[in-house]
């Protein structure tokens, strides 16, 4: 039987990707890291959709680029060794969904890693690139400088995106602490 597990704020996220992600869709992977989301991703779209991933760390790229491979959907990909902030530079719209996982690369030195400033700049051009009802997935780490700064920061600017445009959900677990891992979701409503 398929038991559903409430486990994590990137496992919410990977819910939504399958909740949300169809055959056919374009979509984004804003942040490549070492592929996983991508390959999902991949997975999902089928052999009609593309995935276009964002990473500005050569290795990123090269584990996503194998990990693809080793899965024979590389075809399903657009890799950019780019920073998301330039999203639109690569992307037309529509797209379907866009995932950000924030944080540094697993497994590096944490010295490269996500920042407010170019996080916001392409959260705002994710958001203007999304059709009607499709959804923008952040899992935000908190317990991290860099990740608390963009948390804080994140809160109050999606609290003010308008509700008759957009439904923003922040999911997290009110008994791990305030500084667990977080999952935040928006939709772009129909206007
Ligand atoms: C937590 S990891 C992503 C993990 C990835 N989703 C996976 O499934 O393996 C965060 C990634 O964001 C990347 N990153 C940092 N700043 C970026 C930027 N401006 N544009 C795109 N990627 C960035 C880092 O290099 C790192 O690989």
């Amino acid at each position: 039987m398929n038991t559903f597990v409430l486990r994590s704020a990137r496992h919410l996220a990977e819910i939504v990707f399958e909740k949300v992600v169809r055959p056919g869709d374009r979509v984004v992977d804003a942040t490549m890291g070492n592929g996983y989301d991508t390959l999902k991703l991949c997975h999902l779209v089928g052999d009609e959709g593309k995935v276009y991933a964002f990473d500005i760390q050569e290795l990123a790229l090269k584990n996503t680029q194998a990990l693809l491979e080793a899965n024979g959907l590389l075809s399903r990909a657009e890799l950019f060794l780019c920073g998301h902030e330039k999203m639109k530079n690569h992307v037309a719209y529509p797209i379907k969904f866009c995932a950000f996982n924030l944080g540094w690369l697993p497994g590096s030195d944490k010295v490269v890693r996500t920042n407010w400033v170019t996080t916001k700049q392409a959260l705002e051009q994710a958001l203007s690139l999304l059709c009607p009802h499709g959804v923008c997935v952040l899992c935000v780490y908190p317990g991290h400088p860099e990740g608390k700064v963009e948390k804080n920061a994140l809160i109050p600017y999606l609290s003010s995106l308008p509700s008759q445009e957009y439904n923003v959900l922040w999911q997290q677990f009110v008994n791990a602490g305030a500084d667990a891992p977080q999952c935040i979701i928006i939709q772009k409503q129909t206007i």
